[in-house]
């Protein structure tokens, strides 16, 4: 695991070779009842990038990702995915879109009664019809040692820390090889070592992977340690976008929030 030396604690930026969107979102719009969640959202992904989103609890950072992903349906405006409209498409065509997207739950449950390896196997039987035992076996193995855990094979959840169980739930998120990763709070509920050790993994993922990645957070050192931009999401809209700097000098109320 490498360490982060830097006293700034500034990333070192990821090259994104085009400013190539992955996704774009345009005038996003989601209530529930009569509250306005997400109110004409509009913002981009850029390939390869890791974007941070800051929000205080209850912002819609969770719904906006389930939206994403299909899990909930906006009222209006565009989810473009790889250019792809996915509020206008089939369920057929919105399943093929999300095996491109990896989730990475808040949660992050795993199954209980089954192993690590079991657990790592579910999702690519499932999305992966063709592959045979050898290649299975391979990727997990692969899998698990880019997480850092791969003597955990025939482990039990349940015999697991909190941080090593993020780990797994990790590698089931990338172990299918999605083009983008969305993370929801992935550190929310560890230590502040443990934390540390998850943001520096979401970047190893992002540089051996090459993945893009929206990571939904509101600790702050999480942000620091992954974004190469952020943006900070207030009454359902962008309310301030940009870089690290940039928001660690804003001398915005709501921002310094967030940076104190
Ligand atoms: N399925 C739902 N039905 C009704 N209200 C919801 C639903 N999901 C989220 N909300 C509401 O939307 C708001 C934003 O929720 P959420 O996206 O989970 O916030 P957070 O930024 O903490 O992730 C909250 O007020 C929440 O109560
Ligand atoms: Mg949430």
């Amino acid at each position: 695991m490498k360490t982060n030396q830097s006293e700034e604690l500034v990333k070192e930026p990821v090259k994104t070779d085009t400013k190539e969107a992955v996704i774009e979102i345009t005038g996003l719009c989601k209530s529930f009842g009569g509250q306005e969640v997400l109110n004409n959202l509009s913002f981009k992904l850029f390939n390869g990038e890791n974007l941070v989103v800051l929000g205080k609890s209850g912002s819609g950072k969770s719904v906006l990702i389930k939206c994403i992903v299909g899990l909930l349906k906006s009222d209006s405006g565009t989810i473009q995915v790889f250019n792809q409209d996915i509020t206008k498409l089939t369920v057929k065509e919105l399943g093929e879109v999300r095996q491109k997207i990896g989730f990475l739950f808040q949660s992050g449950a795993l199954y209980d009664s089954m192993t690590v390896k079991e657990n790592l196997e579910f999702p690519l039987r499932r999305m992966k019809e063709h592959v045979n035992q050898k290649e299975i076996d391979e990727k997990i193995k692969d899998v698990l040692e880019n997480v850092g855990l791969a003597d955990a094979l025939d482990k039990m959840p349940s015999q697991l820390s909190g941080g090593m169980r993020k780990r797994i739930s990790l590698a089931r998120t990338i172990v299918v090889d999605p083009l983008i990763i969305l993370y929801d709070e992935p550190t929310t509920g560890l230590d502040p070592v443990t934390s540390e050790e998850i943001s520096l993994l979401i970047n190893d993922v992002q540089k051996k992977y090459k993945t893009s990645s929206i990571i939904i957070t509101h600790d702050i050192e999480c942000a620091r340690t992954t974004a190469d931009r952020l943006i900070m999401l207030q009454d359902g809209q962008v309310y301030e976008k940009g870089s690290l700097n940039k928001f660690e000098k804003s001398t915005d109320e709501l921002i310094m929030a967030f940076f104190k």
